[in-house]
């Protein structure tokens, strides 16, 4: 297995896929089950996440992806990643689902929190399964696209999502030869490690 740290440095936000390349459905099911196994507050798992391959369903959804249309129209597989937007489904959801030290946590800690606080600590959930699926990709030598900039209502529109909202999708597949970002083109951009990592 390659070490982590050359995954970290190889890793990048691809800008422009390879149409013609797929990914395998064996790898599509191997990155479901990661996901499936994402960690989350309390195990709370406030989410949803929909796999996307169907051309026409994402030729739809690439006219409602701003600057990243091309991405959309052209990654192999895009992953909706959502959030419930129902706090009582999800009350249920963890009450069918969690221990009772779990559901006395969000009880004591989450719960009395305004309809915002709670819906922000959600989405943080989901937030995290994303780092989690991005270095799940690079370990597996799929190129991603983490993207915020598309129009999340209309994505709602379109994928009917009922009681789940869409944050943000990915884009999954293999670079374009010419894709500009590419480490061996460009290489990472960071702040100095020294002015953000600290020990004391
Ligand atoms: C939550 C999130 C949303 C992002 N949204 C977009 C996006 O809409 N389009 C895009 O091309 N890149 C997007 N990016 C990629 C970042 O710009 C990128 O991760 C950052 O510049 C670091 O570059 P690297 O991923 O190539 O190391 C997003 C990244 C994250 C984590």
């Amino acid at each position: 297995m390659t070490n982590f740290n050359t995954l970290a440095a190889d890793r990048y936000t691809t800008k422009k896929y390879d149409p013609t390349k797929k990914l395998s459905d064996a790898l599509v099911n191997e990155l479901k089950d990661i996901l499936h196994l994402s960690p989350s507050s309390i195990n709370s798992q406030p989410w949803r996440f929909t796999f996307i391959s169907d051309p026409e369903l994402k030729n739809e959804l690439s006219a409602c992806s701003f600057h990243n249309d091309e991405k959309v129209r052209d990654a192999s597989h895009i992953v909706v990643f959502s959030v419930i937007d129902n706090i009582e489904l999800f009350e249920k959801q963890i009450s069918d689902n969690l221990p009772e030290g779990a559901i006395a946590y969000y009880n004591k800690n989450i719960k009395p929190g305004t309809e915002a606080e709670i819906k922000a600590w959600m989405a943080h959930q989901v937030y995290l399964a994303l780092g989690f699926f991005l270095s799940a990709c690079a370990a597996k030598q799929v190129d991603s696209t983490p993207m915020e900039g598309i129009d999340t209502a209309a994505y709602d529109r379109i994928l009917n999502m009922k009681d789940y909202k869409t944050l943000f999708a990915v884009a999954l597949g293999y670079r374009h030869a010419d894709d500009s970002n590419q480490p061996s083109v460009k290489g990472k951009s960071r702040i100095d490690r020294d002015k953000i990592i600290f020990s004391r």
